[in-house]
This record gives C-alpha cells, structure tokens and sequence, in this order.
C-alpha cells in the first residue's frame, strides 16, 4: 500500500516524480504529494484528489532532487495534513521531508515521547513521527540519523527521507515493505521507489533492498549498509525502458475490460499450467505423499481457495482447508510435515499472505505452491514452487479475470494432486481436463448474457441490502458475487450457504432486501429451491442463476437466469460470470468509480 518514488538527478526531476506517482497509483489513491529541494529550503505540494490533479498544480515547480508519494490511508483520514510527504519541524522552515509505506507500530509511543519533549505534530499519521525522530536525531549528517531513528521503530515500513541542510542527498530503508534504489538512464543521478514500475524509462538499472537495509545516495554516488551495518552490494538488474500503457480500447471501464478478457485469460491460463504441470510432474514435484493441503489467501483469492479446498477433498480424498491468510499467522494451529501449502495471490505481494506462508514455513511446512498472476512477486520469490495463471495485467481494484484463472490454475492442480494420490482414474483425468479446456467458449457465451444482467442491475441499484446465497461451492461464488458488490456498488452484500438462512439472516428479508442465488443443476439444487420458498413466502424478491437446463419461468417475486451449462466442479466459473457483470453495471449505474472504489487499493502491502 502507498507508493514512494523520489532521487536526485541532474535536470528537472519533478516530471517523473509525477509520472512515478501515476504509475503507482494502484498502490493507493487516498492522497498524494511531492517535496523538492530548493535554494530556498524544502518546498512540499500535497492533493487530496488524484495525482493527475497534483500534476495540474506542479506545473511550474522545477528541482533535481524531491520525494513523492501516494497514499492509502492507515493512520489517519485522507486530509491534506495526513498526506505524504511528512515535515519536521511543523513550524518554520522544515529540515526534514519523509516519505513512508507500512505501518510504524509503537508510534503512539514515540509520539508521546516526543511531545513530551516540546515537538508539535501537523497530523494523525503514524509517518510524521518518523519526521520528528530524524530531525531531533540529526546532528549534520542524515544517514546517522536516519540509522539511529530506525532503531528506535517498529513494525513494517520503506521510507525515504530529504533534508533541507544536506538536499544533494537521499537516505531510505527497507524493513518489510520493498524499496529499490535505481541508477538513472544515460546520466547521473539515482532515483529509489517502492516499485520497479515508477523506475522505468528512468532509470537504467535498479537494485531491490534486503531486509534491514539502509542507503543513501547522491547525484553521483550510492552506497548500502546491511542490518548489520556492513556495507553491500546488492544485484543490479537492467530496468525495462518503457511500460506499456493499459489501453480501454471500446470499454468504458477497466474493470469491464477484464470481465471480456476472461475467455483468453482462461485459455492462456489453462494452457500455461497444463504445460508447467506435466514438466513439473516429469521433473520433481510429487504430491503422492501430501497428505492434507492448507490453502491460504485474502479477499477474492480466498474465494478460488475456499472452491480448492471443496474440489481437493472431493477429487483427492485427502483433507484441504481454506484459511484467511491475515487470521491463519495469529492463530495456534496443528502443523503436519506433509501437508502442502498452497497461497493464492493476484498480485503475489499482499503482505496477509506471504506472513501466512512465511509462517507456515516457520511451523516446518516446506513444501509450498504459489497460484500466482505475478511470476516476478515475493510470493513466488519465497515459495517452493508456483503455478502462473496467466491473465495479464489486472487494472481494476476489483480482482475478475484473476478469480478465474486462479479456479482454472486450482483445478488443474487438483487433478495433478488426485492422479499422485491414486484417486483419479487417467480416463477421469483427461475427462476433467476436456471440460477444463472447453471452459473459454462457455464463459463468452456466459458473457453474452449483459443485457438480461443490464436489467437486473436497474432493478437493483438502490437498494441498500442484497443477500447472496449458494450451497456446496457455490456458497463461495456467492461470497464472491457479495464482495464484488460491496467493492464496486458501495451496496451492503453478505453471503450465505442458504441453509443457514432459517438459522437467522431470513430476519432481515422484506421486499427491500433482495436475494441473488447461485444454484447449479446439482444435488443439492432442491434443497437450496426450499430454501428460496421460505424467502418468497416472507415476501422476498429472488434473482436467481440456474443452469440452462432447468426449465423454471420467472414469477413476480422470482427472475430466472439460465447460465450456460456446465455440470460439475467448473459450473463455479460459469456462476461467477453474470455477478461479476451485475456488480460492475450497478456500479455504472450508481456513478461509483469503478476501477478504484473509494477506501481501497491494487495491492495490499500492509498488515
Ligand atoms: C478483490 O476484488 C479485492 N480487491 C481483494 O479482495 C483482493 O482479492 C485481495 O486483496 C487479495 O489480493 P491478492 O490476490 O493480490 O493477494
């Protein structure tokens, strides 16, 4: 979360400290700003709107050396006073500008020893300490004080930090949250950001920090201390010279765009984990003696490892669970030595989930799998081995064709492991992997069904409650339907399996709390039809999704969609098509912003 860029360089730096800021945008887009240094001090400019407003207002700055940041907000509201970059002293001409991603976490503590020696605080924010503690620590030279500031802070954090005294220098750190230091392209200067992302075209080379780290650099010179205070060298690696700008082309939105974009992402994905599944297999990966999976993820991939761990029990025999990666660390739990830790990730960098995995490593569960849609990311970096689901950049803060792929990554995977265990026949398997393979036709035919979710969509956009049901797997589809809901239409959305809706939510059905179900044409579909009476005999409005099969009529208080059909395991993906869609077009409707909805970020790099 938030994102850093800033250096020194020898022309005009704040064009790409603003370019950097757009880029990291993803990072979060509560506020931003940017300091420069100047011959007359430290100069700071600070939005509460987004960076392409900060850039409107910087149009007449110039400096070669500055910081700049975006920023989701932790510690405090998104104000102008909370944004980056940080000051100290509050009053008069400041000596010190920070910059700052994580969390400190015994900040109240060193804010209250710092009021207590006279320091006046501008903000809510945990970073603005960070000002006050180098500033009180510097004595001449900003990397002493920076080291001695460190040591007295906790918790997880990337800074970088300017000093109006010394502005031909910049002095960052990493302790849990990525930092890099880049050499600038084709001239002198160096640049540092939290992603390789701003640095590109900018800078020619870059170095990722380890943990612990601490540099500072010049125009012409940079240096890094390890934890134990030793000079290193970390790798440098060549800097790609451009990014490639994600196009809309004839979509409105990027979120949309990623929704379309499903049949190819599902058939590069399955493709790709195909193929890296049978070199796997040939070469060392073997799951005949895994005796349970533990799968851990946040958010939306949670969702595609809570249907794993249903398809691993059912087509493996073996026990699988689904944990919430943020609740998993914190608990006592019962580790097993051939138990395989599965994460699931999007972006690969969200902090809940590499605690997870770094956790369960801890308990002596080696051997590890990353589902991931990021090959360069940390989970992939730490993990023992990793499956790519393949559906391209994903722009939208709402997760859509990365929820797919990784259902398609997950089953291929589960196949994998039922063949190793013995439970999946090879006439089973290859079965399985045709229905696999036709999944990409079904899922434009799935999306051909806009308009009926169009109007949908219009019946539901205010109201202020939808209820979400499923049973089996499609309880997780329906949690899935329900988070996208909540993300994009700012609509409240819970789910349920609908057995459990006598055992109290059905209190809160009237005709202005709808139901949206999810219900295949499986064994369990007459049950979850019951369940649905009981919602209409309580005059409640049900939308519901049923295979194309089923010939059920829409009624006054009940619509019928008829999704593509596709028996089994998959029908999870077909049934997640039209919520994705409902979702996006009542967020249309409501005039939210879609592609970055209020409160939220891309990537979640903080506890
Ligand atoms: C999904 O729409 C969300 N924005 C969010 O729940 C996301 O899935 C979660 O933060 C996990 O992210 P990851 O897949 O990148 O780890």
């Amino acid at each position: 979360m938030c994102g850093i860029v800033g250096g020194i360089v020898d022309s005009n730096i704040v064009p790409t400290l603003l370019q950097g800021l757009l880029r990291l945008e993803y990072r979060g887009y509560d506020s931003c700003g940017l300091s420069i240094s100047g011959e007359s001090g430290l100069r700071r400019l600070r939005s509460i709107s987004r960076v392409k407003d900060l850039a409107e207002n910087a149009r007449d700055l110039k400096s070669r050396s500055g910081l700049a940041h975006v920023r989701w907000a932790s510690h405090g509201r998104p104000t102008i006073a909370n944004a980056h970059p940080h000051f100290s002293p509050t009053a008069g001409e400041p000596l010190i500008s920070v910059v700052h991603n994580g969390i400190i976490e015994n900040y109240i503590e060193l804010r209250a020893r710092l009021i207590a020696s006279g320091v006046s605080f501008a903000s809510e924010t945990d970073t603005e300490v960070i000002a006050h503690l180098v500033a009180d620590l510097y004595r001449g030279d900003l990397l002493s004080a920076v080291r001695e500031a460190i040591a007295s802070m906790r918790g997880s954090f990337a800074i970088a930090v300017m000093s109006s005294r010394d502005p031909d220098r910049v002095v960052g750190a990493r302790a849990g949250s990525p930092l890099l230091v880049g050499r600038a392209a084709g001239k002198s200067g160096y640049l540092v950001a939290s992603d390789v992302l701003a640095l590109a075209g900018v800078a020619g080379e870059a170095a990722y920090l380890e943990e612990g780290d601490v540099f500072a650099f010049s125009r012409d010179d940079v240096f890094i201390l390890s934890a134990e205070g030793k000079a290193v060298e970390r790798h440098w690696f060549a800097v790609s010279s451009s990014v490639s700008t994600p196009e809309l082309g004839p979509f409105q939105h990027f979120m949309q765009k990623e929704i379309f974009e499903q049949p190819n992402a599902l058939a590069d994905t399955i493709d790709g984990v195909q193929a890296d599944l049978v070199t796997a297999q040939r070469g060392e990966w073997d799951f005949g003696d895994v005796d349970s999976v533990l799968l851990l993820a946040c958010g939306t991939s949670f969702h595609a490892a809570k249907i794993a761990a249903q398809w691993i029990e059912t087509h493996c025999g073996i026990v699988a669970n689904a944990e919430i990666a943020s609740e998993y660390k914190y608990r006592v739990s019962v580790p097993g030595p051939n138990r395989l830790v599965v994460t699931v990730s999007q972006s690969g960098e969200t902090i809940d989930t590499l605690t997870a995995l770094r956790h369960a490593k801890r308990l002596g569960m080696t051997r590890s799998i990353a589902i991931c849609n990021v090959g360069t990311s940390a989970l992939v970096r730490e993990s023992d081995r990793h499956l790519l689901t393949r559906a391209g950049l994903e722009v939208g803060v709402a997760s859509t064709k990365a929820f797919t792929c990784q259902l398609a990554a997950l089953f291929a995977l589960t196949l994998a492991i039922g063949r190793a265990q013995g439970r999946l026949s090879e006439e089973m398997e290859r079965d399985h992997l045709t229905q696999l393979q036709g999944l990409p036709d079904k899922v434009s035919a799935a999306l051909a069904l806009e308009p009926t979710i169009i109007s949908w969509a219009q019946a539901l956009q205010r109201r202020e409650h939808v209820l979400f049901l499923g049973r089996g797997i499609h309880y997780a589809v329906a949690m899935e339907g329900a988070l996208k809901m909540k993300e994009v239409s700012y609509i409240h959305a819970d789910a349920y399996p609908a057995g459990e809706l006598k055992h109290g939510p059905l209190a809160l059905v009237t005709p202005e709390v709808p139901i949206v179900a999810t219900a295949p044409n499986d064994e369990l579909f007459e049950k979850l039809y019951s369940n649905l009476q009981e919602v209409r005999a309580r005059r409640g409005f049900v939308y519901l999704l049923v295979d194309s099969d089923l010939s059920l009529e829409s009624d006054d208080d009940l619509r019928i969609l008829p999704v593509p059909l596709q028996r089994g395991p998959l029908a999870a993906i077909l049934h997640t098509i039209p919520l994705q869609l409902l979702a996006y077009h009542i967020a249309c409707l409501r005039q939210t912003d879609v592609d970055k909805p209020r409160n939220l970020a891309k990537s979640l790099t903080v506890e």
